[in-house]
């Protein structure tokens, strides 16, 4: 299977004759969000990214609509702080993004760090730039299928070449 006909979440990359299995690479969805490109933290969170052994797939500079922030956050239709978090998502451009690397999904929800950066451990994405609970720099999927929904929601096939 060749990466470039692949828009799906996993991509096996080479087989390894001594251990009989293949390596393969899963792909994540996150995006940086409004705060941290407000505050010039754009090419910082890359390079953590990049550094971390992250390829990045795809990724574009966009400004939502507060109807596409809540169908993108759409479990979160009952929760006190989803019309605030909408609003917020749609308050300037983000970057969506699809990264790939072994365990992509685990690995980037560590760089990351929690959702509340008070509780990030340090050295973590959200630990460094992130502000508040809400406007906390950046999102990454939570698991396997919420990763295929959401890269589904922002790209389309073509552009996860
Ligand atoms: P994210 O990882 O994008 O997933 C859902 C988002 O909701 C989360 O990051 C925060 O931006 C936001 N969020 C989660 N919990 C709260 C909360 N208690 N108050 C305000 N916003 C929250």
């Amino acid at each position: 299977m060749s990466s470039a006909c692949n828009p799906g979440l996993y991509n096996e990359i080479g087989y390894i004759p001594n251990q009989e299995q293949f390596i393969v690479l899963q792909r994540t969805f996150s995006i940086i969000k409004p705060d941290a490109v407000r505050n010039g933290h754009t090419g910082a969170i890359l390079a953590e990214i990049e550094n971390a052994g992250f390829r990045i797939v795809s990724i574009k500079k966009q400004s939502i609509s507060v109807k596409q922030a809540e169908g993108f956050y759409a479990v979160h239709t009952a929760r006190p702080f989803f019309n605030d978090l909408c609003a917020f998502m749609a308050s300037g451009p983000l970057f969506p993004m699809v990264l790939e690397k072994e365990n992509a999904i685990a690995d980037l929800r560590k760089l990351m760090g929690a959702t509340n950066p008070a509780n990030a451990e340090e050295g973590t994405i959200r630990k460094k730039f992130a502000g508040s609970i809400q406007e906390n720099a950046i999102h990454g999927s939570d698991g396997e299928e919420t990763a295929a929904f959401e890269i589904g929601y922002w790209f389309a096939g073509y552009e996860l070449v």
